[in-house]
């Protein structure tokens, strides 16, 4: 499902010679679930957007379902991505002028065909927002902007879920909520996840953990 093969990555203004990630083979079979840990700094944001096709390698092939992303235009990857990839990001990316409802609909811009009637509000049902789906993001709680982020995330059906430490910013129930709402419709939709967390408590939620300094 996920396969990623002599990955090198390197940003051009770093004046550090050595490539934040390097390594031969990374690989994931549909539905599995896991976390990535590391260092601050270590490259995970960097692999999940590789993961995402956000950015290319500099070398190395990053094969989600049969598709060489390095070998789609700009426009085909974007397609790609809303068709395949659902992404929670670190700081959420909400659209500040857009209602909750709008946010979780605008997921589904970039996808091919129509959003399907009702499936936004079935997904802030889900995560328990179906009464503020008229809000601002500004007039949501941190937690409650996780959980819009992760609506977004699902609008299209993804096969893939990454999620940048999408508990990070949130205290340690609230995160519980967000995680195990993640976990329990990853199970259900058999969804393959690949979550970045700094949290070994968070992380062992996951059927294995892999560490960014290990990838070899
Ligand atoms: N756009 C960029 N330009 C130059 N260097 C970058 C860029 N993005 C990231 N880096 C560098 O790449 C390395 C890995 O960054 P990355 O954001 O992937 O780490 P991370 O593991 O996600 O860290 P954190 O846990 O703090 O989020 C860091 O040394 C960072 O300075
Ligand atoms: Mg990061």
């Amino acid at each position: 499902m996920i396969h990623l093969q002599n990955i090198r990555k390197s940003y051009k203004n770093d004046a550090d010679a050595s490539p934040v990630l390097s390594f031969d083979t990374w690989q994931l079979e549909a539905g599995e679930r896991v976390a990535l840990m590391g260092e601050s700094g270590s490259g995970k944001t960097t692999l999940l957007n590789l993961l995402s096709g956000l950015l290319i390698p500099d070398s190395g092939v990053v094969e989600i379902d049969g598709t060489d992303l390095a070998k789609l235009s700009e426009a085909q990857r974007d397609r790609f991505r809303a068709g395949h990839i659902g992404y929670v990001f670190q700081t959420f990316h909400l659209l500040e002028g857009y209602t909750v409802l709008e946010n979780v609909e605008l997921g589904a811009l970039f996808a091919k065909g129509h959003l399907e009637e009702g499936r936004a509000d079935a997904l802030l049902k889900l995560v328990g927002l179906g009464e503020r789906k008229h809000y601002l993001p500004s007039q949501l709680s941190v937690g409650q902007q996780a959980r819009v982020a992760f609506a977004r995330a699902l609008v299209n059906k993804p096969k893939i879920l990454l999620a940048d430490e999408p508990t990070g910013a949130l205290d340690r129930q609230t995160g519980h909520q967000v995680l195990d709402l993640m976990l329990k419709t990853a199970i259900e939709q058999g969804i393959t996840v690949v979550c970045a967390t700094h949290d070994s408590d968070v992380a062992s939620a996951f059927e294995r953990t892999v560490r960014v300094e290990e990838l070899r």
